[in-house]
């Protein structure tokens, strides 16, 4: 029997876990695969998942961008056809123009734009061959309009914005669905590094995310790439 699969970058902590523990409870995929560099991370994603869905850690660190095609060969190998992708593995570190260096500007866009661009290329080579299969990039409110002392993370995730819209007309023709979700503020340890001073209990919480993720995943067709904001005031 063929078992639903969903490969998830970032599911160590934050949006990403909250994400795998929110699909573990719902019938959408058998097996959730799970990216990030934290063994300990991922381990405890797993033990907050339902264990009527199966998960399996991948300890992997998205920076090593040569690396990304063996990886995803070798995920394909031993699991098989994945029926989605979601991107959520994130990098920020907030600095203005003034002290914007080569070294932040290549941190940020290796995770948030060349590693998700490399990691779907190689999924989507196998979703073409199965003319199905479902890609979320998550990307961020702060990618559409003005993020002064954000300079690297802003246009990174106007980038990822750009790119969902792309792959969307692209990848259509083959039967797969691409979408884009821009949080707003939500509470989790990139947020801290954003707004060091903002109190995260006033904030979205991540499990908010991450039910918006599982909606679209329901979707049948009838959503196209378009950029989703996902906002939510907490009093
Ligand atoms: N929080 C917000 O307010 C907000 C708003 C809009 C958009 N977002 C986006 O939401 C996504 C998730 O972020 P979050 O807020 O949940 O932050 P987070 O808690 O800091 O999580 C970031 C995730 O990315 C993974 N990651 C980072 N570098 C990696 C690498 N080199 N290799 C593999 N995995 C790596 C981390 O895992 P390891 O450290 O274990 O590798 C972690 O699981 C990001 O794309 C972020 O830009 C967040």
């Amino acid at each position: 029997m063929m078992i639903t699969q969903c490969l998830i970058t970032g599911a160590s902590q934050g949006i990403g876990r909250a994400t795998a523990i929110a699909l573990s409870k719902t019938n959408l995929y058998d097996r959730l695969l799970l990216v990030a560099r934290s063994s300990e991370g991922l381990d405890k994603t797993m033990q907050l998942c339902d264990e009527k869905t199966q998960t399996v850690p991948l300890a992997f660190d998205l920076s090593k961008l040569d690396e990304i095609d063996a990886f995803a060969e070798a995920i394909y190998n031993e699991y098989g056809e994945m029926d989605a992708l979601l991107n959520i593995a994130g990098y920020a570190d907030p600095k203005p123009l003034i002290d914007t260096t080569a070294e932040l500007l290549k941190a940020t866009f290796t995770i948030n734009v060349y590693s998700l661009v490399l990691l779907t290329r190689e999924v989507a080579k196998h979703m073409r061959k199965k003319r199905s299969g479902k890609i979320l990039n998550v990307a961020s409110t702060a990618g559409s309009g003005a993020r002064p002392g954000w300079l690297a993370y802003a246009s990174s995730k106007a980038a990822v914005i750009s790119i969902s819209e792309t792959l969307s007309s692209e990848l259509s023709e083959y039967g797969i669905q691409v979408y884009c979700i821009s949080p707003g503020r939500c509470a989790t340890e990139l947020r801290a590094k954003l707004a060091p001073m903002e109190d995260a209990s006033t904030i979205m919480q991540p499990e908010a995310v991450a039910n918006a993720i599982v909606s679209v995943l329901h979707d049948d067709g009838l959503i196209d790439g378009q950029n989703i904001v996902v906002r939510q005031q907490v009093k």
